[in-house]
């Protein structure tokens, strides 16, 4: 139970004839400081239902509460301060914490219910930008969160392996390519195509009749133009999975958008039977002014199909064949209004679990606050940028400790972790700017900081030879743990607010309080001192630990025990 609930249960113990439980629970408000206790009832709310002054009532009540669970009660003119009872709190979370461990917080509110999330889902031949990065890091973290939650994530890579370029990207690599080029370095050769394809085309014109030929082909099952598709394709992948492996993602499927080719005809005629198709200069769309959206495109004059009849597609297959609790988009916010139409459309249908589709956006990353772009072919490449970091957290390590063991390993997770906190510690709608150096810090709001507070906590436990005993009670009640305790105390709710609004900030945010609320602790209190309460002491070390690394573990980081 939570402090809030306990208070509640207490105050409605003696209201019961007057109030709810549910009404006495919502008017609880967060005391602004610590001096305040930790929950506070303002009792004027009950000044019509008792005709008294809300100070009397606020007196009364204060008398009337029993029970052991608070240190006291403080009347504050109409307001009602409660102090917990630090000893009962602390005994109780760290002995669920001591039982529990890493599952600590985990429900089974999802009913296993699967989840599809289309996430990461980088277009072939180009370079995963920073923007992909964000969907892997992001959309990984939200499957973990919901798992423990008791969804069944499935972690879906919607690769954008179809479409107008694959034309362009086949004339650019007759006329100026060579298999073995594509080979050595795939994405670098296949961009280098596409970024000469557009400068020749704008003095020659003709390259684009001949791409959109190609690309015609492409769809007619053309076998030359078939196999070179798959061949990009397939060298495509094997760089993007270099990314995938240093960030240790993995996905259930790599179905693309070239997967829904066979799927889009009965999309049509689902649309043509319900009258929802009209012509418009050649093109088919629907309208979507009823919910304030532009039309949607669903075929071009030329016949050709567009990104959201595949994406139309993809969702009536991800119903049929996950039948989905939900279903989540984790794409950058410039493709709200895209989403919004799909949705739109899938209503149109008469499909009602379109309200099941969540749309997960977030903001940009720019490098000295300016937004970069591929078209140029300006880009930062992702794995160089990943090297670098595990380089810097190395430097870092070798500087601190130097003869760590596994240094290599500890380099790579605190590295890779590195990039991955960065991206996740602000809300996600948030744009924010690039700096390695920033992000790979030791001190601030950084990864490396929150894995180094685990790390030393660890540390502290070996020092002690302490092992926890799940049938012991470890009890603390000095202010300085209090802190401490009540961000553990939290976790359950933490993580729930973070599944609710598909926020991993959230379990960032939570998990740099506990990292900053222990080493001020540390900075206080003896902790190996040897009197009474050091098992208790220890016990409490123990369970910042473990809920910090299940905090890590949401966000898809280690913990490394030693760095
Ligand atoms: N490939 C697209 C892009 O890079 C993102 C695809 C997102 N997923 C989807 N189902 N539309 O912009």
């Amino acid at each position: 139970m939570n402090n809030k609930e306990i208070v509640a249960k207490a105050i409605f113990e003696v209201v019961k004839e007057d109030l709810s439980l549910e009404t006495v629970t919502q008017l609880l408000e967060n005391p602004k400081s610590v001096d305040h206790g930790d929950v506070a009832f303002p009792a004027f709310s009950l000044a019509k239902v008792y005709r008294k002054a809300p100070q009397q009532i606020a007196a009364d009540l204060a008398e009337k509460i029993a029970g052991t669970d608070f240190e006291k009660i403080e009347v504050v003119g109409p307001y009602l301060n409660f102090f917990m009872n630090k000893k009962m709190v602390s005994q109780a979370v760290i002995g669920q914490i001591a039982k529990e461990k890493g599952h600590y917080g985990d429900s089974s509110i999802g009913g296993k219910g699967n989840v599809p999330i289309d996430m990461s889902s980088p277009n072939i031949a180009k370079p995963i930008s920073m923007g992909h990065l964000r969907s892997t890091v992001i959309g990984n973290s939200i499957a973990f969160i919901l798992e423990k939650i008791g969804y069944t994530p499935i972690r879906i890579n919607h690769l954008g392996d179809w479409g107008t370029q694959f034309g362009k990207l086949i004339v650019g690599y007759k006329k100026w390519g060579s298999e073995e080029a594509v080979k050595t370095a795939p994405i670098t050769e296949l961009l280098r195509l596409y970024v000469q394809f557009h400068e020749e085309a704008e003095t020659q014109p003709e390259l684009e009749e001949e791409a959109r030929a190609w690309f015609k082909k492409l769809e007619e099952g053309d076998v030359e133009a078939t196999e070179l598709w798959q061949w990009f394709r397939t060298e495509s992948l094997k760089e993007f999975d270099k990314i995938y492996s240093m960030l240790e993602v993995s996905f259930d499927s790599y179905n693309g958008e070239a997967f829904y080719n066979d799927k889009m005809d009965e999309i049509v005629t689902m649309l043509e039977e319900k009258h929802l198709l009209q012509e418009n200069q050649g093109a088919e769309i629907v309208d979507l002014s009823a919910y304030e959206l532009n039309p949607a495109l669903i075929k071009k004059s030329d016949g050709a199909t567009l990104y959201i009849t595949r994406d139309l597609a993809a969702a009536v297959y991800r119903k049929r064949n996950y039948d989905f609790a939900k279903s989540i988009y984790v794409v950058g916010n410039e493709q709200s209004n895209h989403f919004k139409q799909l949705k739109a459309v899938l209503n149109e249908l008469g499909f009602d679990w379109s309200k099941d589709m969540h749309h997960v956006p977030f903001g940009l990353i720019t490098q000295g606050g300016k937004k970069l772009s591929t078209r140029k072919g300006k880009i930062v490449l992702l794995e160089e940028v990943l090297n670098e970091a595990v380089e810097l957290a190395n430097n870092q390590i070798m500087e601190k400790n130097p003869d760590l063991p596994d240094r290599e390993e500890v380099a790579r997770q605190v590295g890779i972790g590195s990039v991955i906190f960065h991206d996740l510690k602000n809300d996600r709608l948030n744009n924010f700017d690039f700096v390695l150096e920033e992000v790979v810090r030791f001190e601030g709001e950084t990864g490396p900081y929150v894995q180094y507070t685990h790390a030393r906590a660890m540390s502290i436990l070996r020092k002690a030879n302490f092992t926890i005993d799940e049938t012991k009670e470890y009890a603390l009640d000095d202010k300085e743990s209090w802190e401490v305790v009540k961000l553990l105390q939290k976790f359950p709710d933490i993580v729930l607010q973070a599944a609710e609004k598909y926020e991993p900030s959230v379990i960032a945010k939570h998990a740099i309080q506990v990292a900053q609320a222990f080493n001020k602790y540390y900075a206080h209190v003896k902790i190996l001192a040897e009197d009474e309460q050091k098992e208790s002491r220890l016990a409490l070390v123990y369970a910042m630990a473990t809920i910090i690394k299940e905090d890590l573990r949401l966000l898809g980081l280690h913990a490394p025990n030693e760095m």
